[in-house]
């Protein structure tokens, strides 16, 4: 059996060999080599470490920080930006964007028309981000786009404590921010169906406004869930417990896929207990590669909301292929996603 042999012990050895065989310029050798091989070792390591620090900081130094008030500089031509005042002192920012088919009537326009433009019959999605970054994330604006494409009103809000948004982010903050959303809308939108789209940390905020609204008598007209959680507590542990999270939380790119400005301890947004006691048609959106929530997330909310709703057509759940590569975030790049959400919403009407 070999016998385990600690560092003073191996010098120990290595000592008394070089004694005994009395080859010393060989061992000199070796013991120059082997202090070599640390130096080496050790710049290895401290060239990691300045890398790891500067990539990410250029990226910030060198990326023209996007102006949230004019969506139009990034060339979203048919979107308005807003703020609602949610609460004292809570100013939250928020992306309106029409139907696609009336992008050239939308030229110029000022707010009074986005807000008649609501009444306008299209059906209107609420778009909830996920957790890090901001309305302007290029996967946020990809699903706004489809949706829009597709011929529906979409808005995206930035929570408070998130990119101008004001206020401290807490979770019984978010949801308020999305009921005097979701509120605002209604006031504005006539008979047109209101759903919610809430994507990773988004998708709790969904589920548990929506049970908020049950308590109010009220519900969303249709629910989809993209690279959803059963509930935060158990993601943001498992998340947390990453050694190196924690370092990149002051950066951008990164930080997407964080829990970032929310303190994960204090969130719980329990989608699993929430569907429990949902009526809403819901369609949960999955890729299989998604490396942030495993695909068996999706499966057990499936499971949990059809037992729930004791309905095959009031609860889908739509899985895309692993070899695509979506990942988390992915999906809004899927040629099949408007049709997926155009059936969907047609299931609403029947
Ligand atoms: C929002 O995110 C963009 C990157 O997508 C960044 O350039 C911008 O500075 C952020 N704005 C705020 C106010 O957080
Ligand atoms: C405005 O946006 C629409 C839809 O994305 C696009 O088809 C159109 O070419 C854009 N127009 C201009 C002037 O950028």
């Amino acid at each position: 059996m070999k016998k385990r042999i600690n560092k003073s012990e191996r010098k120990f050895q290595y000592a008394g060999r070089s004694q005994q065989s009395g080859q010393k310029p060989k061992d000199l050798n070796l013991h120059a080599r082997s202090q070599w091989q640390w130096i080496w070792t050790k710049m290895g390591l401290l060239s990691l470490c300045i890398l790891s620090v500067s990539i990410p900081l250029l990226l910030h130094l060198f990326s023209d920080s996007i102006d949230l008030s004019r969506p139009s500089d990034i060339g979203l031509n048919h979107t308005i930006n807003m703020y609602l005042t949610p609460g004292e002192a809570v100013r939250v920012g928020v992306w309106h964007t029409v139907p696609e088919h009336r992008w050239k009537e939308a030229q110029g326009k000022d707010l009074d028309w986005y807000e008649n433009a609501l009444g306008d019959g299209s059906p209107i999605f609420i778009y909830l981000h996920g957790n890090g970054g901001n309305r302007s994330a290029p996967h946020r604006i990809g699903i706004a786009n489809v949706l829009s494409a597709v011929g529906y009103h979409v808005l995206v809000l930035d929570y408070r404590g998130f990119g101008d948004s004001t206020g401290e982010p807490t979770e019984a903050g978010l949801c308020t921010d999305v009921l005097y959303l979701y509120h605002w809308v209604k006031a504005r939108s006539g008979n047109s169906p209101v759903c919610v789209w809430g994507h990773s940390l988004g998708s709790g905020v969904a589920s548990t406004t929506a049970v908020k609204l049950l308590e109010q008598g009220k519900q969303f007209d249709g629910i989809i869930l993209e690279g959803a959680f059963l509930n935060a507590r158990m993601e943001t542990n498992k998340l947390t417990e990453h050694p190196f999270t924690w370092f990149y939380w002051k950066f951008p790119y990164i930080q997407y896929f964080l829990f970032n400005p929310l303190k994960s301890k204090d969130l719980n947004l329990p989608t699993d207990e929430n569907l429990q006691k949902i009526q809403t048609p819901l369609m949960i959106l999955h890729a299989e590669d998604d490396h942030l929530v495993p695909f068996a997330s999706a499966q057990e909310i499936y499971r949990i909301a059809k037992k729930a709703q004791n309905s095959d057509e009031h609860v889908k759940l739509v899985r895309f292929d692993g070899a695509l590569e979506y990942l988390h975030n992915g999906l809004y790049k899927d040629p099949g996603l408007p049709n997926i959400i155009r059936e969907f919403m047609q299931s609403l009407m029947t």
